[in-house]
C-alpha cells in the first residue's frame, strides 16, 4: 500500500504502516487512526487531497505488530523514491518509526512539535493519530503541534497558503 495524495505536495505526512483496513482497501489511514488525522487536516484547512500521505513500511505488518528492521529497510528505496518525486517542504513524522526515518536518535517525547531542518526540507515530528486514541490527554499535544504546521511551511517556504504546489487535481500514482 504506498499511499495517495497530491504529487507535487508541499507536506508529505508519513506514518508506520498500513493496518488491516488500509491493506483490505488500498488506502492510507481509513480507521479510527485516519479519522482523527482527518481532523487534524480540517483543523488548518487542509485535507487530503492537498498532501500526500506514506507510511515507512508498505505492507502491513501481520497482527499489527511493530515493524522490523529489515522490513523498514526493505521498504526504504519506495519512501526515498516517493520523497524524491514528490519533493515536500515539510515531512510530518506520524510516530517514532518515521522520526527514526529522518532523526534516527530521535525521541518523539522531546521532539514533537519542534521542527528540524534536513538538508532542503523540514523534519515536523508529531506523534502518531493512534496514540490519542489509547492515550486521550495525547489528543490536544497533538492538536496544538498540527495547528502550527501552517506557519512552519510558511517560514521555510515562504508560501501564504499551505497546500499543494498546483497539481492540476493529478494524484500519484507510484506502483
Ligand atoms: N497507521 C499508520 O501508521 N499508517 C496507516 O496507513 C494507518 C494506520
Amino acid at each position: 500500500m504506498p499511499g495517495e495524495g497530491a504529487d507535487r505536495a508541499d507536506i508529505v505526512f508519513i506514518g508506520e504502516a498500513p493496518g488491516q483496513n488500509e491493506d483490505r482497501l488500498g488506502r492510507p489511514f481509513v480507521g479510527p487512526a485516519g479519522i482523527f488525522l482527518d481532523e487534524l487536516l480540517a483543523l488548518v484547512g487542509l485535507s487530503r487531497p492537498d498532501v500526500y500521505i506514506a507510511n515507512v513500511v508498505k505492507c502491513r505488518p501481520p497482527g499489527n505488530r511493530d515493524p522490523l528492521p529489515d522490513e523498514i529497510a526493505a521498504c526504504k528505496p519506495w519512501l526515498d523514491g516517493q520523497l524524491d518525486l514528490i519533493r515536500p517542504k515539510v515531512v510530518v513524522t506520524l510516530g517514532r518509526f518515521s522520526l527514526a526515518r529522518f532523526i534516527p536518535n530521535g525521541t518523539i517525547g522531546k521532539m514533537h512539535g519542534k521542527p528540524q531542518k534536513i538538508g532542503d526540507l523540514v523534519c515536523f515530528p508529531m506523534y502518531h493519530p493512534a496514540a490519542a486514541l489509547h492515550q486521550g490527554s495525547l489528543r490536544s499535544t497533538i492538536m496544538e503541534d498540527m495547528r502550527r504546521l501552517p506557519d512552519i511551511l510558511k517560514e521555510y517556504k515562504g508560501a501564504t497558503e499551505p497546500g499543494c504546489r498546483n497539481d492540476g487535481g493529478r494524484q500519484l500514482a507510484l506502483f
